[in-house]
């Protein structure tokens, strides 16, 4: 899976790029993430990359003209074009069907952005499919992408040490319920306990407790979850 990350601050990426699950995807080969600097396609002397809006109003919007230019080289320099995700609040909101769905591409092209938003011709030009990652706006589109290769390398085979581990998770597949609550060791703190079933090595009862306890807590804390079903 390849991801080439389309922004004004590949700085940002860096030291996620370098921990954890995702520098052993990327060490192993199974996910390649690329940083492009869309200020490397301006043409103005002082190479802005946004301007005042037209009609005026408050904020700055990205230029047209780099963001195209940007994407253009990226796809150009693959002999099939990646799909390519605008990261925005105008965006579908990101579940994990969506997840699913990226999850299909072989390489995502995804374009942030800062400002007050994207000169509308962006959109006109390239169709790109719009996501948002929630109701609410972020200073950029940088963290959204960040969910989104979060996400998505989870269903890529053999990054996760546990074949299975994404298969259980919440929201994955036709599984709409929240996960169970788990335990590790100590088997007491605090005076709070390890429910018994957990200890007792009974495979069956194990799973009934866990079904169970996954159907309450969807109810208490998302009951829209089950009225979906
Ligand atoms: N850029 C700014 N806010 C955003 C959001 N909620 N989702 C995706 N991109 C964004």
């Amino acid at each position: 899976m390849r991801f080439d990350v389309l922004t004004l601050f590949p700085d940002i990426f860096r030291g996620y790029l370098e921990q954890s699950l995702l520098k052993r995807a990327i060490e192993a080969g199974r996910v390649e993430v690329r940083l492009n600097n869309i200020r490397d396609w301006t043409h103005s002397k002082h190479n802005n990359v946004d301007d005042r809006p037209f009609g005026g109003g408050p904020g700055m919007v990205m230029k047209v003209d780099p963001v195209v230019e940007c994407v253009e080289a990226v796809q150009s320099a693959h002999t099939e074009p990646g799909h390519l995700v605008m990261l925005t609040p105008q965006g579908r909101r990101l579940d994990q069907a969506a997840v699913e769905g990226l999850a299909q591409h072989q390489r995502l092209l995804l374009l942030c952005g800062r400002y007050e938003g994207f000169d509308e011709r962006i959109r006109l030009i390239l169709r790109p499919e719009e996501i948002s990652i929630g109701d609410y706006v972020l200073n950029g589109g940088e963290v959204a992408a960040m969910v989104i290769i979060e996400t998505v390398i989870r269903l890529v085979p053999g990054v996760l040490g546990d074949e299975d581990s994404s298969a259980s998770d919440s929201f994955s597949g036709s599984r709409r319920w929240l996960e169970w609550a788990q335990y590790t060791r100590p088997r007491e703190y605090r005076g709070h306990q390890v429910p018994a079933v957990l200890l007792g090595g009974n495979h069956q009862a194990i799973q009934q407790w866990r079904e169970e306890n996954s159907r309450e807590r969807t109810c208490q804390r998302r009951r829209d979850l089950l009225d979906q079903e």
